[in-house]
């Protein structure tokens, strides 16, 4: 079985200094990959800039801006067609980028106070449009997605499991303490599109990743047995 799985922040470059993005860490992706690999599955990691080591085992492809993120996402499910694949989207992917960006560095003088931004493609929606036009096997497909949210996630969560197409989505609620960017732990509950949710303990980041990867593998197991 294959694991996709992005993680940490995408750059948006303004300029070749400057950039929009957000404080991913991308250690719970590097964490879902690492579970996986240590599970006996072939991984691939699409990473967004951080500053984390290659887990053993795992093939690294790394990227700056959302759409080389979905690019190499694409590309790595092409490579996965006719296995049972997971695709893990843990990546905080940013959702704005600026409308124009400059191949040399701006002055200061030559920038306007006022930043034009247009929207970046979603990555699940992308994918959703692969597998209704036939080009990706959906039915050899578990989607696993993130809700970081401040508040109870649920109504959010269910909201974009539903919209995204998920199989499971691990949700969290990010003011809590312990929880979501820059943080060893998290408290996360999950939501599945059948409506039943799983209320896990706070636990590290490298806990939850292992039960994420249990959890996705037995869906794909329960897949392989309708394919
Ligand atoms: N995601 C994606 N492509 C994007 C943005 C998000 O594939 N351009 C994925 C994330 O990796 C995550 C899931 O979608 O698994 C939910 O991310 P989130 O940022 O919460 O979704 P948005 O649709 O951007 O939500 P919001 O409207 O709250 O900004």
């Amino acid at each position: 079985m294959r694991f996709v799985v992005t993680a940490g922040p995408t750059r948006e470059h303004l300029d070749p200094v400057r950039f929009l993005s957000n404080p991913s860490s991308g250690r719970m992706g590097f964490a879902v990959a690492r579970a996986a690999a240590a599970a006996g599955c072939k991984v691939s990691l699409v990473a967004g800039p951080v500053s984390l080591a290659t887990p053993e085992g795992v093939e690294r492809v790394d990227v700056t801006s959302a759409r080389e993120m979905m690019a190499a996402v694409e590309s790595e499910l092409e490579a996965a067609r006719g296995e049972m694949c997971v695709l893990v989207m843990s990546a905080a992917v940013a959702d704005w980028r600026p409308k124009t960006s400059s191949p040399v560095k701006l002055k200061k003088g030559e920038m306007s106070a006022v930043l034009e931004l247009e929207r970046n493609p979603d990555i699940l929606a992308a994918v959703n449009s692969k597998v209704k036009a036939g080009e990706l096997d959906g039915s050899r497909l578990v989607r696993v997605g993130f809700a970081a949210e401040t508040g109870d996630p649920e109504g959010e969560a269910r909201r974009k499991c539903a919209a995204k197409g998920l199989d499971m989505i691990v949700a969290n609620d990010v003011s809590m303490p312990g929880c979501g960017f820059g943080v060893g732990t998290n408290k996360a509950t999950l939501f599945f599109p059948d409506g039943g949710r799983a209320d896990l303990e706070m636990m590290t980041k490298e806990e939850l990743a292992g039960e994420i990867v249990a959890r996705a593998i037995a869906l794909a197991g329960r897949r392989s047995c309708d394919v």
